[in-house]
């Protein structure tokens, strides 16, 4: 009894002034019981922090002759106060709703205090720390519902989604949600009226768009007011296809209209300044591509677009009824993204093992010199009809430009991409904080940036394949493994000098 005092002496002056529990319920009820009896446990903090701190515990429990003293308790055996005893007015809506749930019309009336617990219930829970909030919110229909809702270790704790949801990938990343979130429905602001199986959404369109519903349910309140990213959704989540940066992606689709507008005008230059050929000249032929290489360069081409188009389309988000479905999206470009890992790692060690490398990172003398050479011709050059500065062969097959071009493209933003991507893949190996920002938000905006490096390159490689002799020379070059190129026909009787001195003279032979 003296302890009792004392502890309840201890908690008069911590406590706020508004506090108004007893305290001497916490001397038991605070932990659990030393000999391991039953307790139930009220903890005085959370307490505190709840709506009610205000209110005396007798104000809803009353015990008999000996008072709460005596145990167990003899409670008067009049029924605890509900929610709606004290809060009729308040929560009509909410009480409306309810009504409409799953979970109305059962024996048992479904009270409010199935879910809620009086003793620290939140004022406004948006603001409690994510893992704060989710166990309140989760943690009741979890422990109902353990049968079909499997727990899962997630990252920060997460409390997740099971065998019922097998068909969500990820689901210990999808658990950091309320499970309300999909558990109602997606038009409507309430969230008290618990959909049942058949009409809960499973459509991945629902949140993965920056125009989603259901995540103002996730973060609790619609906040789209920055021009930079969905501020609110940040703060807890990087949902592909909602946190969007919307500055990165307008600079980005800017940067490939400079490029495509860049080429087009190039074109024209070309078309307009073209001068016909003046000499007759003769064709000649070089092998240039294995039979591999070129096999070799469609995969990856066919990957690379497989991965842009579907890539996009999950970025995009996309609204409903395009052409495939973000589910579908996803999966293509899990398992393409799986089989360019493979390739690669084939590319790589053939190149190291095989010396192909060195066509990618050995840089011959003069390397800058004949790379400022290249980039004049494409510049002035070319509209002249002045002879292509370096030429391709079996060994050498990219100019100074295109080298440093592969070599930084392969070897250092491929690498690159398919690392974040492998992560991506794996998310839970991705540590929840590097450097202060979100691991997930770090690794996905660099697998963003690395992929658009490939649109850029595409978008200029498209163009650049035409600049051989004739404009469909470097692409029937990657087809037949044969690069053609012009050279002067040489006069009857100089044939024989002039076949040494061949590869010299007049040819446009870039072939990539
Ligand atoms: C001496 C330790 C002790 C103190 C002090 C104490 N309790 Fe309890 N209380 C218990 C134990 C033990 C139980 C579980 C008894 C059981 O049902 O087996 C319990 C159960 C309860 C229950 C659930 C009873 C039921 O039948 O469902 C309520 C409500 C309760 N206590 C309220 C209070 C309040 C309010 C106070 C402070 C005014 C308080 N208790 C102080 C030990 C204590
Ligand atoms: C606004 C009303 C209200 C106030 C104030 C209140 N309680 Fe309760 N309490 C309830 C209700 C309702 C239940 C029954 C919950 C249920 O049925 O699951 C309950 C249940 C309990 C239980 C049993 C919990 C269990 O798991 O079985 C304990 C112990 C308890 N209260 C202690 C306290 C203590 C200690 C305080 C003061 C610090 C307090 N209560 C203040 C409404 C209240
Ligand atoms: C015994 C009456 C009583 C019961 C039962 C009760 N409350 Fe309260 N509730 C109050 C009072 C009084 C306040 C105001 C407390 C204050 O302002 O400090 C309040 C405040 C709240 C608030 C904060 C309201 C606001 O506008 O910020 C919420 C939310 C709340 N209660 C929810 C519930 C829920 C949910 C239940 C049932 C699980 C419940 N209450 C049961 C009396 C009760
Ligand atoms: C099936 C479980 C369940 C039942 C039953 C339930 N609620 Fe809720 N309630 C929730 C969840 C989950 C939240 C969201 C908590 C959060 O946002 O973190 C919530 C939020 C609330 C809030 C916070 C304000 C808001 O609108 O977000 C109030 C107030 C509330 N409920 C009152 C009630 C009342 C009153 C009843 C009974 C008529 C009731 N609830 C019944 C699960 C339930
Ligand atoms: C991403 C959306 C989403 C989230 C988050 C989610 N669910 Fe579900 N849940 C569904 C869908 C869709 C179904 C229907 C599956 C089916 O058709 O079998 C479902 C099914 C269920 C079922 C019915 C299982 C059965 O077969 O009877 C229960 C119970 C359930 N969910 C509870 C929960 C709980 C508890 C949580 C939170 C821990 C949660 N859900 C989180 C979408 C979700
Ligand atoms: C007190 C235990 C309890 C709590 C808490 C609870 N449920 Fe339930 N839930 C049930 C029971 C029992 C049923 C079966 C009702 C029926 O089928 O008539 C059910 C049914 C459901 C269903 C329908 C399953 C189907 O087959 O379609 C869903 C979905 C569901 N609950 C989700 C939730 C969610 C989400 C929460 C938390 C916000 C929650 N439940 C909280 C007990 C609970
Ligand atoms: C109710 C909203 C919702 C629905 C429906 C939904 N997601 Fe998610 N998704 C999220 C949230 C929230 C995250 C967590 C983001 C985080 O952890 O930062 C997420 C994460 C992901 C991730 C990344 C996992 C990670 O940890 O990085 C993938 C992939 C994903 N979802 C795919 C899907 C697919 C495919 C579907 C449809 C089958 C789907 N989602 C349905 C909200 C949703």
């Amino acid at each position: 009894m003296i302890r009792a005092l004392l502890f309840a002496a201890c908690y008069a002056l911590l406590a706020s002034p508004a506090f108004g529990a007893d305290e001497s319920c916490f001397e038991c009820h605070e932990k659990p019981a030393a000999d391991g009896s039953f307790m139930p446990i009220v903890r005085a903090e959370q307490y505190a922090g709840g709506v009610h701190a205000a209110l005396p515990c007798a104000q809803c429990h009353e015990a008999r002759d000996g008072g709460f003293d005596v145990v167990p308790h003899d409670l008067v055996t009049q029924r605890t106060p509900e929610c709606m005893d004290c809060h009729e007015d308040d929560f009509a809506a909410i009480a409306q709703e309810t009504t409409r749930s799953v979970h109305a019309g059962g024996e048992r009336p479904f009270t409010c205090s199935r879910c809620h617990d009086v003793h620290r219930m939140l004022r406004t829970p948006v603001d409690a720390p994510p893992a704060v909030r989710r166990e309140l919110a989760n943690g009741p229909c979890i422990d109902c519902h353990r049968d079909t809702v499997v727990e899962v270790g997630g990252r920060e704790g997460a409390t997740g989604v099971g065998v019922a949801h097998e068909w969500l990938p990820y689901a210990d990343s999808h658990a950091i949600m309320r499970c309300i979130v999909c558990h109602s429905p997606v038009s409507e602001a309430g969230i008290h009226e618990v959909l049942g199986k058949d009409r809960t959404t499973r459509r991945c369109e629902q949140c993965h768009t920056d125009q989603s519903g259901l995540i103002d349910k996730f973060v609790g309140r619609d906040d789209r007011s920055s021009w930079i990213t969905n501020p609110g959704l940040f703060e807890f989540a990087y949902v592909r296809g909602a946190t969007r940066n919307r500055a990165v992606d307008s600079a980005l689709i800017g940067l490939l209209l400079l490029t495509l507008a860049g080429v087009v005008a190039h074109a024209f230059g070309r078309a307009v300044l073209r001068r016909p050929e003046s000499a007759p000249h003769v064709v000649r032929e070089t092998v240039l591509y294995t039979l591999t290489t070129r096999l070799g360069h469609w995969i990856n081409a066919a990957l690379m677009l497989a991965l842009m188009a579907t890539g996009m389309r999950m970025h995009f988000g996309g609204r409903e009824g395009a052409l495939i479905g973000f589910e579908s999206a996803f999966h293509v470009h899990n398992i393409v993204g799986a089989i360019l890992v493979a390739v690669s790692v084939i590319f790589f060690v053939v190149h190291v093992v095989g010396g192909g490398a060195r066509q990618y990172l050995t840089f011959r003398e003069g390397h800058v010199r004949g790379g400022v050479a290249q980039a004049k011709w494409y510049l002035v050059g070319v509209f002249r009809g002045a002879p292509h500065p370096s030429h391709p062969s079996p060994e050498r097959r990219f100019n100074p430009l295109q080298q440093t071009a592969y070599a930084s493209l392969m070897w250092v933003t491929l690498p690159a991409l398919l690392v974040s991507g492998v992560l991506l893949l794996f998310p839970a190996t991705i540590p929840d904080e590097v450097f202060g920002v979100r691991g997930t938000w770090l690794v996905s905006t660099l697998h963003y940036l690395v992929s658009w490096a490939f649109v850029l390159f595409l978008a200029g490689h498209l163009y650049l394949i035409t600049m051989g002799d004739r404009p469909w020379y470097g692409l029937t070059a990657m087809i037949t493994g044969v690069h053609r190129h012009h050279e002067p026909a040489p006069a009857a009787d100089e044939s024989a000098a002039d076949a040494e001195s061949g590869a010299d003279t007049e040819s446009d032979c870039d072939a990539d």
